[in-house]
This record gives structure tokens, C-alpha cells and sequence, in this order.
């Protein structure tokens, strides 16, 4: 991406207003934005100030959603009096098309965390557990925790690959298998004949849970969706990561019916029409999953390279995150990091030292750069830094202790 894409699309981010949505007066601004006029006369909050704190610790896109999907959520926003509207009964269908499933196939869900939740709440049980790979996402594990089941981590391979044969082989009475592919944090991808033998040799009952919640970014990790018309699979996607959506709120189960209408018992399928306006005009870019998967590819392996050169482990990636252990407490390196403005992410239990990093736009990760630069020798920056996160029962901490003990605060985000 180049820097008159980069300001445009920064221009688009920030720009509350289209043409549909001019007449609304008041607008909701972060204290260091200010309300500036686009050339057209149109409201938009300025771009944020470069001393905005720069966030590669929820792997999220800071450029956010398409132009064309702001664009058409804010042409759907006059029109929210009523429920539904054409994008949000055209979704759907064209979901279907794209991924080459009926649509009895697909629940869709306000982000795929909620799916995700639903999924392994519905299948495990204090009797049937949910197995895991050790690292991974740790939301299935505290929905798992919630209804009373045991949580079993696999440890992973050595090439960040989830052990399929380790997990299948891990509890005869599981009752989900979760494969996160990419993984979170690692990036790791899982083969498609890993996914294959999971799914004829997972215990008999489980479901197989596969979160491609990263999946638009990998250019080898192969989509599970049509093993769900083979068997008890479900696969889990959202509009949070390489869409640029997570505010918005946007993902999908894909599974048999059968297996959907389990969920279906638990959920609240509430998605706006703003939301469904903003998916469909995203999936219906040909350009947007490609263009972005290629720019944030070579920004990661251009910060992989960097880090490695001096002598940091990177995890092997194909994601927009990765973990690199820094040689210290993770979590310490964090709240250093953070005097500079820079916000990473947390740590396992069993990898202290290897914080998440989210891969940003090429100048967020020169900043990263220099900040890292700074802190390993020694130097920190000028805000102060922030108090270290203790666990308490009563949840708000977001590490990897809270992660194991399934101690955050009831309906808590984690990413
Ligand atoms: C692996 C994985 N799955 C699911 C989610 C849920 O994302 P959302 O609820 O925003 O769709 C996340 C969020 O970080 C994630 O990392």
C-alpha cells in the first residue's frame, strides 16, 4: 500500500458520513480527534494524531473497513427504522454462493466470538471435554469452563502445527476438538490432511471445531468449509480481522443443519443492517482479500526478518500476528513497550517471554521498530508506564494467567 492509498484510506476510516448520513448532527469523538470538513463539505474526524497510541494487540486493521463497505452502511444508516433491508437479505445467499454452501448451511453471528462460545457450549459438558492445542485462543476454553467441562491442551508441534493425532487421541469422550487455523497467537497453520485425519479419527460424538477467524490472511493454510457437508464440522469466520470490521460486528458458523440448530438454541442472532450492509459490500470486492493479505504478508515478513536478525524466535506465521520471545517477561516488555505508545499483545502460560505482536500497516510497524530498538537497549519512553494487570476474581486483566484459570470477568472481550 502506498502512502496516498494509506492517507485515503485513513481519510475513509475517519469519514462518519456519506452522502446518506449527512444529516445527522452530533457525533461521538475520541478526545484527541477533532471535527474537521472534507473537500466536499462533508463532516469526517480528522485523522488521528500521530501521537494516538498505535495498537498491534488485538489484531485488528487499523485502516479498518473497505471504502465501499463504509460507504454502504453509511447509505443503509438513514434507513434503520426499519429491520432488515436488502443487504442484510442479500447476504446470505451470496455468503452461500461464495463458499459453495446451501444456506441452511450458515448462522450468522454478531462477530465469530459469539459462535464461537455457542459452538463449544453447545457439545461439551462436565462429562465431554473440549481438547485443545496448547497455545491457542482461549475463548473456547473459558466457554468450555463456564458449563463445567474439562479444558485438555495438546501441546503443539515444532513447527506450530496443532498435533491432530495428539488432540484425537487426548480424550476418548470430547466432546469438541478445537483447531484455530491460522492459530491465535502463533499464526501456525494446521495441513489440510491434519484436518482430514482429525475428522476420521476425533472420537465418535465430537465436533470439530475449526476457527478460520484468520484464514484470508494465510496463502496456504486450505478452508475446512466443505468438510462440514462430510461430517460433524463446524467452521467459524469473521469480518473482524483482514475486513477490518471488528467494530461493526460480523461473523458465521458454517455446519450441517442439524449441528446449527444446536446453536441456534443458545444464540441471539441480532446483526444490524448497517453491519450487513458493510459484510456485503466487502465480500463482494474481488480485490479487498487479496490486495490485503498480500500487503500485511510482506509487512510480516519484513518484521519477522527484522526481528530475527537480531536474534529474536518469531513463531513460523501466516497470519496477521505472530509471537516473539523477547528473553524477558512478556508482560513486563509489554508495559515498556507501552511508555512509547506502542501496544502489544499478551502472553501464554508456558510462553512468558513471547508476547503477541499484531501486524500493522508498514509505518506502525516502524514505529514498533524503533520503540523495540529503545526498550532492548534499555530506554523508556516518555508516558508513564502502566500499572502491571494482577489477577483478580473479579476479572478486567487480559494475560495469560487469567486465560488458564478462566478468570475474566463474565462477558469480557479477549482477541
Ligand atoms: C481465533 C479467534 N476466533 C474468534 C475471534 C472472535 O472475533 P470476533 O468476535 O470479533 O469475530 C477472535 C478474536 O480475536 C480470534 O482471535
Amino acid at each position: 500500500m502506498n502512502r496516498s492509498q494509506n492517507s485515503r484510506r485513513s481519510f475513509l476510516r475517519n469519514s462518519l458520513f456519506a452522502a446518506g448520513a449527512a444529516s445527522v448532527a452530533t457525533l461521538q469523538t475520541s478526545p484527541s480527534q477533532v471535527m474537521a470538513q472534507s473537500s466536499e463539505g462533508t463532516p469526517v474526524l480528522a485523522p488521528p494524531m500521530t501521537s494516538e497510541p498505535i495498537n498491534i494487540g488485538s489484531n485488528t486493521l487499523s485502516e479498518g473497513p473497505l471504502k465501499a463497505a463504509v460507504e454502504a452502511a453509511a447509505r443503509q444508516l438513514p434507513l434503520s427504522g426499519s429491520y432488515g433491508g436488502v443487504a442484510a437479505s442479500s447476504f446470505k445467499p451470496t455468503l452461500a454462493r461464495q463458499l459453495g454452501v446451501p444456506e441452511d448451511y450458515l448462522y450468522i453471528s454478531p462477530g465469530s466470538g459469539p459462535a464461537l462460545g455457542w459452538a463449544v457450549q453447545s457439545f461439551v459438558s462436565p462429562t465431554a471435554s473440549l481438547v485443545s492445542a496448547d497455545l491457542s485462543y482461549e475463548a473456547g476454553w473459558r466457554a468450555a469452563l463456564k458449563k463445567g467441562a474439562e479444558v485438555i491442551k495438546v501441546p503443539q508441534n515444532s513447527d506450530w502445527s496443532h498435533d491432530v493425532r495428539g488432540m484425537c487421541a487426548a480424550d476418548p469422550k470430547a466432546g469438541v476438538l478445537y483447531i484455530c487455523n491460522p492459530n491465535n497467537p502463533t499464526g501456525g497453520i494446521t495441513s489440510r490432511a491434519d484436518l482430514e485425519y482429525a475428522l476420521a479419527n476425533k472420537p465418535e460424538g465430537a465436533v470439530l471445531l475449526v476457527d478460520e477467524a484468520y484464514i484470508h490472511f494465510s496463502d496456504n493454510a486450505v478452508s475446512a468449509v466443505d468438510l462440514t457437508m462430510k461430517g460433524d464440522v463446524i467452521v467459524l469466520r469473521t469480518f473482524s480481522k483482514l475486513y477490518g470490521m471488528a467494530g461493526l460486528r460480523l461473523g458465521y458458523a458454517v455446519a450441517r443443519p442439524e449441528l446449527l440448530e444446536k446453536i441456534k438454541l443458545l444464540a441471539i442472532d441480532d446483526v444490524s443492517s448497517t453491519t450487513y450492509a458493510a459484510g456485503l459490500a466487502s465480500i463482494t470486492d474481488e480485490n479487498l482479500v487479496p490486495q490485503r493479505r498480500a500487503y500485511y504478508g510482506k509487512v510480516r515478513r519484513d518484521t519477522v526478518a527484522w526481528l530475527e536478525a537480531q536474534g529474536y524466535e518469531c513463531s513460523v506465521s501466516e497470519s496477521n500476528c505472530f509471537i516473539v520471545n523477547v528473553n524477558e517477561d512478556g508482560r513486563e516488555f509489554k508495559r515498556k513497550l507501552a511508555t512509547y505508545g506502542i501496544n502489544i499483545g499478551r502472553t501464554w502460560v508456558g510462553y512468558e517471554n513471547w508476547p503477541r505482536l499484531t501486524v500493522g500497516t508498514e509505518a506502525e510497524m516502524a514505529k514498533f521498530r524503533e520503540a523495540f530498538t529503545a526498550v532492548m537497549a534499555g530506554k523508556l519512553g516518555p508516558l508513564p508506564m502502566p500499572e502491571p494487570r494482577v489477577a483478580m476474581l473479579d476479572g478486567r486483566f487480559e494475560d495469560a494467567i487469567g486465560a488458564e484459570h478462566g478468570l475474566y470477568e463474565l462477558g469480557s472481550r479477549i482477541c
